[in-house]
């Protein structure tokens, strides 16, 4: 055995020693990390669901979101969602999703108002993320969606009202493939192809330098 290989052999003993002997003492502790505190985890668990599971209290509605969003998503989005530059369009595309160049907004796309509240609660503005207070996102999201005729300007939203936002495409995500050359249903898992035919074999190039033993 080469010296190299000795001192990777040796590494590779010391490793599994290591973790067989962690795995003997059974959740010892190396004094990294903390107990999550309740505090700690409701920062990470944030996510709003379909059916409103995660959404605070709070309200607002377009009327009370429209100062916010001119103040704090206008630039990047326009004053009414229509984009500035490059920055994402939240509106129109109906009926472009099945065209060979679809628009996808919260009105075209999305299948969920509670996506569109998590989104923005989660990651908007853009650069300030997190920055918005809950109602705000409630009115902010209330204005996005009215901005897409969704909602009316009066129409408050709170985590009872906005699950039931009717989504223009929430009967568009589709589980199964329905292009007809793909084959639906329970995927093969064995025995799958026929027979394999060797065409040719490659030739053997010889390229490892000679002469290392190793
Ligand atoms: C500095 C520019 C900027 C500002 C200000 C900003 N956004 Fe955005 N927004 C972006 C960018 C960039 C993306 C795309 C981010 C990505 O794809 O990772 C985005 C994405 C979005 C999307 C998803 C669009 C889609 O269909 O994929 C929504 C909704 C949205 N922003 C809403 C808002 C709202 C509401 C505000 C104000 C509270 C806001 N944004 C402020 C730049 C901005």
């Amino acid at each position: 055995m080469s010296r190299s290989r000795k001192v990777a052999f040796l590494a590779v003993a010391m490793t599994l020693v290591a973790a067989a002997s962690a795995a003997a003492l059974g959740g010892e502790r190396y004094g990294l990390g903390q107990q999550a505190s309740p505090a700690l985890i409701a920062g990470w668990d944030i996510d709003a669901r379909p059916d409103g599971q995660g959404l605070p209290p709070g309200q607002g509605t377009a009327a009370d979101g429209e100062a916010v969003f001119v103040e704090r998503c206008a630039t990047c989005h326009g004053e009414f969602g229509e984009a500035v530059g490059r920055y994402p369009v939240l509106i129109g595309g109906s009926d472009s999703l099945a065209s060979s160049n679809p628009v996808k907004t919260v009105g075209s796309y999305w299948p969920y108002a509670s996506t569109l509240w998590d989104y923005i609660h989660r990651a908007m503005p853009f650069g300030d993320a997190q920055s918005l207070s809950v109602d705000e996102t409630y009115a902010v999201t209330a204005y996005v969606l009215y901005l897409n005729d969704l909602v009316a300007e009066d129409f408050v939203l709170n985590r009872e009202s906005l699950p039931k936002v009717d989504m223009p495409n929430r009967n568009g995500f589709i589980a199964e493939d329905p292009r007809p050359d793909t084959p639906v249903g329970t995927p093969c898992m064995a025995d799958c192809k026929g027979e394999t035919k060797i065409m040719f074999k490659s030739k053997p190039l010889d390229v490892t330098p000679e002469g290392e033993s190793n």
